[in-house]
């Protein structure tokens, strides 16, 4: 980490996320309750303080790529009016003995001072959640000392479990190997949240988002949600944006907009994580029973709901999955 003598500021460990930039994440039931639980006890601060307790501020989640771990931090910080600072294992750990340790220390004591809000004030300032991102890189098992470099791992670990115990505000540490984690610093966080890859509804729901202003009637939306079982959402975004980058730019670049044509491109284009396993739809591509069900050119998505209900057009607020407050 670069600082030219300066004092350290939050920025120089990740990357700041404000909440007005903040999307909420599609995710399964379970999921979507315990957060509404968390939020509830955060916002209920004066009311536990009363009777002796303060809300937990301390949660690890765990699971694949791409399935809204980042996202999900930033909607929650969202939630709270903060701004969250990504750290990057990268801007902390040093090949140097004993710089991990004071590096540590330097993020902590900058998410202590919190970030300067001008807006308020020129003193102002506001707490920011740190979201501690590859937290595996971190914060791995200890294990024997044989090496100075396990010394030196062994060490890190047990100034961030000290400076994790002291911090006050919120911590939110992402991994997608939950198992490599020491199993110390594991208990250190009282809220674990395991992230799955979406079932059927979520799949539908988050091509819908991403597919937008496009649509599918029912019964190819849900075809097409199968033929993207295991897909991540991440994967089903990339799909979807590689379908209206086709839809715009191939006329453009007098490509074959030919529906058998279109889907191989964007097949070939759009690449699943190689941890995750291909969804049924990269084998099959254009012979996909999703794709026959298909309509194309794809329909606008308020043509496609006028023409499925005799009602009213189905209101954007259709797609936002987690109503509680805000
Ligand atoms: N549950 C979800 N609902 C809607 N969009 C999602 C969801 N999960 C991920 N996305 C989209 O996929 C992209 C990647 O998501 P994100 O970075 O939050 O995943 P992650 O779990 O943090 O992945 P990684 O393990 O690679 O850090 C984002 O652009 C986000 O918009
Ligand atoms: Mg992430």
């Amino acid at each position: 980490m670069s600082r030219e003598g300066r004092k350290p500021q939050l920025q120089d460990f990740g990357d700041l996320f404000m909440p007005d930039e903040a999307a909420e994440p599609i995710l399964a039931r379970p999921v979507r309750a315990a957060l509404l639980e968390w939020l509830t006890e955060i916002w209920a601060e004066p009311d536990l303080k009363a009777v002796g307790i303060k809300p937990r501020k301390r949660a690890i989640f765990d699971g694949p790529p791409g399935v809204g771990k980042t996202t999900l931090g930033h909607h929650l910080a969202a939630r709270l009016g903060l701004p969250m600072l990504a750290v990057r294992p990268d801007n902390i750990i040093d090949k140097w003995v004993g710089s991990t340790g004071q590096n540590i220390g330097a993020l902590f004591e900058c998410a202590r001072r919190g970030l300067a809000n001008p807006r308020v004030g020129p003193d102002a300032v506001m707490p920011v959640v740190l979201f501690m991102d590859e937290f595996e890189a971190l914060a791995a098992t200890r294990r024997a000392a044989d090496t100075g470099a396990d010394q030196h791992r062994n060490e890190a670990v047990d100034t961030l479990l000290q400076r994790l115990e002291q911090h006050d505000g919120f911590v939110i540490a992402a991994t997608n190997f939950g198992d490599r984690i020491d199993p110390a610093m594991w208990r250190r966080f009282d809220i674990h949240l395991t992230l799955e890859l979406p079932g059927q509804e979520e799949r539908e729901r988050i091509f819908e988002r991403y597919i937008a202003p496009f649509g599918l009637p029912g019964a190819a939306l849900t075809a097409m949600a199968e033929a993207l079982e295991t897909a991540s959402p991440a994967l089903i975004r990339a799909l979807c944006e590689n379908v209206k980058r086709q839809i715009v730019l191939g006329p453009k670049l007098k490509l074959d907009m030919g529906k058998g044509a279109v889907i191989e491109r964007i097949i070939a284009s759009t690449h699943p994580h190689p941890e995750l396993g291909k969804p049924r739809l990269w084998s099959l591509g254009a012979k996909d029973h999703a794709m026959s069900l298909m309509p194309w050119p794809l329909p606008m998505a308020d043509d496609v709901a006028e023409g499925a209900a005799a009602g009213p057009p189905a209101d954007a607020a259709n797609i936002v999955p987690f109503g509680g407050r805000g």
